[in-house]
């Protein structure tokens, strides 16, 4: 029999890990036939207007999210750190306003978080179902994997899919309720009218009574936010870069990421980080598999990322427009990041 052993030193037949692992690809070349989503649309949209940009899902395969991973530990990078103390002091009280819930994570990554809430809820002895969502399939299997093998009596039904289409395909839930966890202030990536929608299409996915659990990042003086996104050691900035490589892979593409640098920045008006690729010179690029030509000027910009910093008080007021009333809301000593539970109210008509 094979023994799966992960980094704690537990083991766990392989078999009882397969019974208990389900993953199913929303992005799959046939999936996107049946969904009539054409794959680097976004991508040949984006690098055809002016300004350029492109969407932060393209940082993710599989190398972006190793290196997303290393962000995480950077020392200018507070932002998961300080998310894990306050899920640390809460995950119990969590657990027990939620009672027994299938914890739905959009944007697992590594799922490092999530150990903290399975814990709460193994300690309550709730059954533990989790269900991560994620555009790497790479990272997604592997970390189930890891999951399963930590905790014996866990069910895992990872989708590799953008939230969009897997929140419009979740099925009915095997547990008394739902919690849909996006952590990590994720969220900054949507602009507030995405954000609309975004909240829109959760409440949608939820029934009357369920849960959506929600990490953001807080608005906090110009200095610290222009540090924790352009660190020391350049990983932020190949993690920016890296979204070229991603797209020569992906779409038989020849952008030379060393003709290009990363450009953060705080843009304290509009209270979000802008992070950009700049051209070093003017330079044509192609996307061969999506038969685009792109022309930059010296200097010209793409953006790749917004990260919005928030205001509680505000950002709970546009989840109750869709019916997402705050519960709970923990924080941490700076005042730095916030975390909301909210619950479904019933439709008022
Ligand atoms: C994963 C979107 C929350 O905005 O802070 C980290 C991504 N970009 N460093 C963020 C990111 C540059 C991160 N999010």
């Amino acid at each position: 029999m094979t023994i799966s052993k992960t980094a704690s030193g537990k083991t766990a037949s392989q078999s009882t890990v397969e019974k208990r692992l389900q993953i199913e690809h929303l992005l799959s070349a046939t999936a996107q036939l049946q969904n009539q989503e054409i794959d680097g649309a976004d991508v040949v949209k984006g690098l055809s207007e002016t300004p350029k940009s492109l969407a932060p899902r393209y940082f993710y395969d599989d190398k972006g999210s190793q290196l997303f991973e290393q962000i995480c530990e950077l020392p200018e990078y507070y932002l998961t750190r300080t998310e894990t103390a306050i899920l640390q002091k809460c995950a119990g009280e969590i657990a027990q306003l939620t009672g027994e819930s299938e914890l739905v994570e959009l944007g697992s990554g590594s799922s490092t978080k999530t150990r903290i809430l399975l814990d709460a809820y193994q300690e309550i002895g709730y059954p533990l179902r989790y269900l991560p969502i994620d555009v790497s399939a790479g990272i997604l299997e592997s970390s189930a994997r890891e999951l399963l093998v930590d905790y014996p009596s866990l069910q895992v039904h990872a989708l590799a899919s953008t939230y969009e289409l897997a929140l419009a395909r979740l099925a009915p839930t095997q547990l008394p309720s739902r919690t849909i966890c996006f952590l990590g202030s994720t969220l900054g990536n949507l602009n507030s009218q995405e954000c609309d929608r975004f909240f829109s299409q959760i409440a949608d996915a939820l029934q009357v009574g369920e849960y959506f659990l929600l990490g953001i990042d807080r608005q906090k003086p110009k200095h610290l936010l222009d540090a924790a996104y352009n660190d020391s050691q350049g990983v932020t900035a190949a993690f920016n870069l890296n979204i070229l490589h991603h797209l020569n892979r992906r779409f038989d593409g020849n952008f030379d990421p060393s003709q290009f640098e990363h450009w953060a920045f705080y843009n304290e008006s509009e209270h979000q980080i802008e992070m950009h690729l700049r051209s070093l010179r003017s330079q044509t690029v192609k996307l061969n598999a999506l038969n685009l030509t792109i022309e930059f000027e010296s200097g010209e910009t793409i953006l790749t990322e917004i990260s919005r910093k928030f205001n509680l008080d505000a950002m709970q007021q546009e989840l109750q427009t869709r019916g997402l009333k705050t519960l709970q809301i923990w924080s941490d000593p700076n005042q730095w990041f916030g975390l909301l539970l909210c619950q479904l109210q019933p439709p008022t008509s």
